[in-house]
């Protein structure tokens, strides 16, 4: 038999093609689909195809695509107790990381109040192919939530094994081309975190914390929780520090300032970034219009944490 190589010469897509056989007329090549689109997937294997059946001797062309996922990042935002803003710096971190050109998808995994459709402006559901959801596109990013498929008020009544299947369904989603999946986990350390945590296999956990040390100590048990799961936590961000007077200027800290760095440091766990108490964050998040989406002092805020992330991901 002659060298298949030599048979099957000038295919295109040279460096996707894995493997390449030549038998009685019948040609089969497998390819490497990986990062591609569908309907990228099928104009590859169309044009392998019909370049293979041009080649002298080939009467019949296999091409058998590999349904590699795409290698992805999955960071979970977690906190030890609810209110703290977890939700809100998790739709604004992805929107500032998809700003930043990464492909980012968003988990809303909060089974006791799901709030991403409110946060990214959006009541649009997700459809479904061949039982995997198509998340939802808004601000440059894709997204599911549990509030998708349940009524208002309903998510609630299902925590426990019918909450973890629902969960496992928006992580296997079909999340086509996204790098990073960013996963807001419901607040606190309960069951439901935990067979999250150990089906979905995080990269790294980020804390988010007021800086007063009652939610501090929450936080801490948030922290713990990653690490007896040998979770990496990123870091830790502290939202809703600084409060700057819309009137006078005059900056406040209604809640204490620094407690979370001074906690991080204690901890041995990398500081993110501190996010003010801002009204305008208040005011956007409420209307759907997420602060990272827009230019401005919050977005830039937003960014500056999203950069930070990344360092500490690829560490
Ligand atoms: N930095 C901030 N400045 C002002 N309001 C904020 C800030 N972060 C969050 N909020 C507001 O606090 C409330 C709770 O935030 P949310 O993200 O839903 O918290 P969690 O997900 O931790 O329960 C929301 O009304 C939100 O708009
Ligand atoms: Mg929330």
């Amino acid at each position: 038999m002659t060298d298949a190589r030599e048979q099957l010469s000038e295919l295109p897509h040279e460096q996707r093609i894995r493997s390449r056989k030549l038998a009685g007329g019948v040609a089969t090549l497998i390819v490497d689909a990986t990062g591609l689109s569908a309907a990228e997937r099928s104009r590859v294997e169309e044009e392998l195809r019909s370049a293979a059946l041009s080649n002298d001797g080939v009467t019949e062309a296999r091409i058998a695509m590999t349904a590699t996922e795409p290698s992805r990042t999955l960071i979970a935002i977690g906190s030890g107790k609810g209110g703290v803003g977890k939700s809100t710096v998790s739709a604004n971190l992805a929107i500032a990381l998809a700003k930043m050109g990464k492909k980012v998808g968003l988990i809303d995994a909060d089974v006791y109040g799901p709030s991403q459709p409110t946060l990214l402006g959006t009541d649009a559901k997700p459809t479904a192919e061949e039982e995997r959801l198509i998340p939802v596109e808004a601000h440059g990013i894709k997204f599911l939530s549990l509030g998708q498929l349940v009524s208002p008020g309903h998510a609630l009544a299902w925590r426990g094994p019918m909450a973890t299947g629902a969960l496992a369904k928006l992580v296997e989603a079909d999340w086509d081309d996204s790098e990073l999946l960013i996963v807001d986990l419901p607040p606190g350390t309960g069951d439901v975190q935990l067979s999250l945590i150990q089906r979905s296999r995080p990269a790294g956990a980020v804390v988010v914390s007021t800086p007063q040390d009652l939610s501090l100590i929450d936080a801490r048990r948030a922290i713990d929780l990653f690490g007896k799961m040998s979770v990496p936590l990123l870091g830790i961000i502290e939202n809703m520090a600084t409060y700057v007077c819309p009137h006078c200027g005059e900056k406040s800290h209604p809640f204490g300032t620094g407690g979370a760095e001074t906690a991080a440091s204690e901890m041995g766990v990398p500081f993110l970034g501190r996010l003010p108490l801002s009204l305008a964050i208040r005011e956007a998040s409420d209307a759907g219009n997420p602060p990272a989406a827009s230019g401005g002092a919050e977005a830039q805020a937003f960014e500056a944490i999203a950069s930070k992330l990344l360092e500490a991901v690829a560490h």
